[in-house]
């Protein structure tokens, strides 16, 4: 079955039932981290810029606070490496005043949205000329706008943005990539080329830090790099174009080129298959939550780790057990096909079984308590029929990861992170620098960053409290107190009964839960509506 119609199918769920119970995928915990430090102390004038990525939102998704317009209208951004267009939950969008809308959607209202009216440096560029289209066939569409934009401090001018007056979710969206793939022929410069063009930073370059699952909170940078935030050295890897063969870099992929799982008891299994040995290309998307390998891959890790999937949702599932009797598992992800420049990112166990369920059982899954793998198959979307092979790793995999996305050199940078770093030693990068210590002509500088995972992780925050609740939507009740105001992607796994676990309610209730699972990534082409 298709992700887009299991979506479908249990908003169906949800609507005909009255008395469900709602669990949200919780993955915040910790505290927030330090922001402090990040601004470059560089004598000559500051060109790179860093902003918090929360991540305790929606409990999917890392989130950028920016401002929209004169004055500056604040809203609250998904952050996503896996489209190319920025755009705004404008204020009379279908979710935000509609109350069938909200119904239709479980409840969910708008976030922040963004009033045209009250911005005085508004312009239309195009009405009715933005629309685009997600992995999972949601669509967004509406005018494309021109506004000033504020991120962590650097103030865009006039940036061309998208306007939704449709929205799937009630939160905006700042996509990152190629401008190559904003979704639209008629191709503008995106925020990372005006963040460029406008020389607030010396190369359309970015790194992305998510940080342990267990914090609030990870941060991207955008003109630079920071050595502490990363173990050992940053392997340059080629950006590829394979996966949609197109005439130019449309997306981050990069060469997947092996997988293993080390057991608590000193066992290492390799996943062999010919994909891997041949390599295969991983997308390396901040907007998507969960991972998604082909199936020649992730069927012997469910194997492995004895995954059982629940056809109806196409969702793979183990015994949360796994947390307490692999303490100690972690599951390897090799990069780079050329034996000389290879890196390797492990991702503990723990941030692969999350516990986001609550206890609710799934129909037919009998584990006393039910984990949502953090790998799932790709097999169920369509792209994925229609292009080659590839991966889409998301926040599962890039939390243990340090990546520096280079967009002038197509090139991107990635070492095992060091999590919780509370300290910045930050490296500014130039397109054109002839000093190879800060990035080069020719690419990304050789750098390498502390020698071990810090062993010290009680961060503070001196940054103050973020507020991260957003007051611009309107009415609507929200189905349930756990969800109330946020603005979740809702997957929902129907259970009819106990099936082992805790019994709920009277036997032939659906008990559902709701989990926030964001998948934006938009497929270049796909996005031409
Ligand atoms: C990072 O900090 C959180 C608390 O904020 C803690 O739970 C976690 O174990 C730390 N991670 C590491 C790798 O030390
Ligand atoms: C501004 O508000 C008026 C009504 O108050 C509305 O008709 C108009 O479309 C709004 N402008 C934009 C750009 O949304
Ligand atoms: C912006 O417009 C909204 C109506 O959409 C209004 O409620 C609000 O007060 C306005 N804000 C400012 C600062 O003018
Ligand atoms: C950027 O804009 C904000 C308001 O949106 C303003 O407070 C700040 O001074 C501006 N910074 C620069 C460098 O112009
Ligand atoms: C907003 O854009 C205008 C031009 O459209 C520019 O003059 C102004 O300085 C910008 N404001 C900020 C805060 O960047
Ligand atoms: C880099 O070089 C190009 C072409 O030589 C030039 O247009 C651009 O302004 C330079 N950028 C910087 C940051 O020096
Ligand atoms: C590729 O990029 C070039 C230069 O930016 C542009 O002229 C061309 O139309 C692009 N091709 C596609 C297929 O997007
Ligand atoms: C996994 O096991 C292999 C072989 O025993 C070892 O070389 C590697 O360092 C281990 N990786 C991790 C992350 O423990
Ligand atoms: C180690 O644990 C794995 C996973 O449970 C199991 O498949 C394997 O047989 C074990 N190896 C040994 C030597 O016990
Ligand atoms: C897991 O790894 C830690 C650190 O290497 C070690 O102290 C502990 O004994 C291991 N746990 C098991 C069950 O092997
Ligand atoms: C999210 O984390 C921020 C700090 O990063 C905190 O100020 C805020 O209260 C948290 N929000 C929620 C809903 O927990």
């Amino acid at each position: 079955m298709k992700l887009s119609s299991a979506i479908s199918l249990a908003l169906a769920l949800w609507a005909s039932k009255s008395a469900q119970q709602h669990v949200q995928f919780d993955l915040k915990q910790g505290l927030p981290i330090d922001k402090t430090g990040l601004r470059p102390r560089l004598a000559q004038r500051a060109t790179t810029y860093a902003e918090t990525l929360i991540n305790n939102i929606t409990d999917a998704g890392y989130y950028a606070k920016v401002y929209v317009g004169t004055p500056g209208q604040e809203i609250t951004m998904l952050f996503d490496t896996g489209s190319s267009d920025t755009w705004v939950v404008g204020y009379r969008a279908d979710l935000c005043i509609n109350p069938t809308s909200q119904q239709l959607r479980a409840g969910l209202t708008c976030m922040d949205v963004y009033n045209p009216n009250n911005s005085t440096t508004y312009k239309l560029v195009r009405r009715g000329g933005f629309a685009i289209k997600y992995i999972d066939g949601s669509t967004a569409s509406g005018d494309y706008i021109s506004d000033n934009l504020s991120i962590g401090g650097a103030n865009i001018t006039s940036l061309q943005i998208g306007y939704a007056i449709r929205v799937p979710r009630g939160f905006s969206i700042m996509g990152v990539g190629f401008s190559a793939n904003v979704a639209t022929r008629q191709k503008y410069p995106n925020i990372i080329d005006q963040l460029y063009t406008q020389g607030l930073v010396s190369s359309k370059a970015y790194s992305l830090y998510l940080n342990d699952q267990r914090a609030d909170s990870g941060t991207i940078l955008f003109g630079g790099l920071d050595t502490d935030k990363f173990i050992g050295p940053l392997t340059v890897l080629p950006i590829l174009k394979a996966a949609f063969t197109t005439a130019n870099y449309t997306s981050f992929e990069v060469s997947f080129s092996g997988l293993s799982l080390n057991f608590t008891n000193g066992t290492t299994s390799k996943i062999t298959t010919p994909e891997l040995t041949a390599s295969l290309p991983a997308i390396l998307d901040s907007g998507t939550t969960l991972s998604y390998l082909p199936d020649s891959i992730a069927l012997p890790i469910y194997d492995a780790l004895g995954a059982v999937v629940d056809t109806v949702h196409n969702l793979a599932f183990v015994d949360c057990d796994l947390l307490r009797s692999e303490p100690n598992l972690t599951i390897t992800f090799t990069f780079g096909s050329d034996n000389s420049n290879t890196v390797s990112v492990a991702v503990p166990g723990r941030d692969m079984i999350l516990d986001v369920l609550d206890g609710y059982p799934v129909a037919g899954i009998a584990f006393a308590r039910i984990c949502l793998l953090g790998i799932q198959s790709i097999s169920g979307f369509e792209a994925s029929e229609t292009f080659n092979n590839f991966a889409l790793l998301g926040g599962t995999f890039l939390r243990s990861a340090y990546v520096v996305y280079d967009l002038d050199h197509n090139e991107i940078g990635l070492a095992q992170a060091n999590l919780n770093s509370t300290i910045s030693n930050i490296i500014e990068l130039k397109a054109n620098a002839s000093d190879s210590s800060s990035g080069s002509g020719t690419g990304l500088p050789k750098v390498t960053g502390v020698r071990a995972q810090q062993t010290t992780s009680n961060p503070t925050s001196t940054s103050g409290p973020r507020t991260s609740s957003g007051g611009g939507g309107s009415g609507g009740g929200s189905g349930g107190s756990e969800t109330s105001g946020l603005p979740t992607v809702t997957v929902t796994v129907g259970a009819q009964n106990a099936a082992g676990g805790r019994a709920i309610g009277t036997p032939g209730d659906d008990v559902l839960a709701v989990m926030a699972i964001t998948l934006c990534f938009a497929l270049v082409g796909a996005a031409l509506l």
